[in-house]
């Protein structure tokens, strides 16, 4: 079978490479994959800043759907036919994270997706809503997964609620589309009015360009009569911390969940006390978490916004796109 490999570190050596079909055991279940989704982690994987100690060669990407085709002797959660996805940590069932549960998420340190057939535990699986097509639902393992965490299963956002959002990639579009659906208030950021323009008509109720706007923090205390927001998703890192902790209000939370501009930031721990803030990181969900989003995107008929489709081939492409930061929401490969 065909898949990709990481060779070595860098974009230049991930090539497409012949492997063996991989063999079932009785436990396990065969998927003919049939669409994945790209995170910015797979990004950094290829580039060795995820793990630096990763071993190579490794099949990336967390995300991936398609059908079983096969299924081993015990197996009885699934059957042939049914349309599945992967879940990101793969013995990540339920509760809460645990160092050893963590340490089996696809793309790394197991191998992931980017392959035309995966062997996974049955456990390992979610079914899909029906109203989505495979290129969709190849949005949801992750991205979908982390921004429901962050601001549903622990955020426990309501209707009239404000969230705050940063960029408008992956997670942020989603937690865009979640928090519309519970009937909360979003101010999102992007570095683009275009992009902007495509959060409002998505739903978005306030927009700021934090190119045109450095100071973008007092834009969204202005917004929120100097009270600041209930909720921030932090995926901006080094630049955007300290102006989360200047937006949102007291008692308000902060899900840490990326670090794009960078993983440390110089930090006045006196608003974290005085305002009685809740910082709450975040690693992706449970596939509990990721079974109740599914009820409440097939409830609502909720559609992940497909930017880019990429063929099999194009998949070098797809992670230039991703590198360059145009896209918004989601990057897919249709095989
Ligand atoms: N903790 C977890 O479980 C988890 C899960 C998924 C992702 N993540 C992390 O979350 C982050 C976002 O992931 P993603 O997959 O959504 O990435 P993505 O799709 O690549 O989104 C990137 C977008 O973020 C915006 N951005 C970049 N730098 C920014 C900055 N300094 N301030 C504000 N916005 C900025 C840009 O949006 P505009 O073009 O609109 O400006 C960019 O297009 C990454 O760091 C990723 O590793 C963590």
């Amino acid at each position: 079978m065909k898949v990709y490999e990481i060779q070595q570190f860098g974009l230049e050596s991930l090539v497409q490479a012949e492997r063996p079909e991989p063999k079932i055991k009785d436990n396990q279940i065969l998927i003919k994959v049939s669409a994945v989704s790209l995170n910015f982690r797979d990004l950094m994987t290829v580039m060795g800043s995820y793990n630096p100690k990763q071993k190579l060669p490794l099949i990336p990407l967390s995300d991936g759907v398609g059908e079983v085709v096969a299924i081993g002797q015990e197996v009885k959660r699934v059957k042939v036919g049914d349309r599945v996805a992967a879940i990101f940590a793969q013995k990540w069932i339920a509760g809460e994270p645990e160092r050893k549960r963590l340490g089996t998420t696809l793309g790394g340190p197991y191998d992931g997706t980017l392959a035309e057939y995966i062997a996974l535990d049955e456990d390992g699986i979610v079914h899909l809503p029906n109203h989505l097509s495979n290129e969709e639902a190849a949005t949801l393992p992750c991205a979908g997964v982390t921004a429901w965490n962050a601001i549903i299963s622990h955020g426990k956002l309501k209707a009239g609620d404000t969230i705050l959002l940063q960029g408008t990639g992956g997670v942020s579009i989603f937690a865009l589309q979640f928090a519309k659906l519970v009937g909360a208030r979003v101010i999102i950021t992007s570095s683009s009015d275009e992009k902007l323009a495509r959060a409002r008509a998505l739903g978005a109720d306030e927009t700021i360009n934090y190119k045109n706007n450095p100071d973008w923090e007092k834009q969204v205390r202005e917004l929120t009569d100097g009270n600041g927001v209930d909720h921030v998703v932090e995926v901006g890192g080094t630049n955007t911390f300290d102006k989360a902790l200047k937006s949102v209000r007291f008692a308000g939370q902060i899900s840490v969940i990326g670090i794009l501009s960078g993983p440390s930031a110089k930090l006045n721990l006196v608003p974290i006390l005085m305002q009685n803030l809740r910082i709450q990181g975040i690693i992706v969900g449970s596939r509990t978490d990721f079974e109740d989003m599914n009820r409440a995107i097939e409830l609502h008929k909720m559609k992940p916004v497909v930017d880019k489709l990429f063929s099999f081939d194009q998949t070098r492409e797809a992670f230039e796109m991703m590198a360059s930061g145009s896209h918004f929401g989601k990057i897919v490969i249709k095989f």
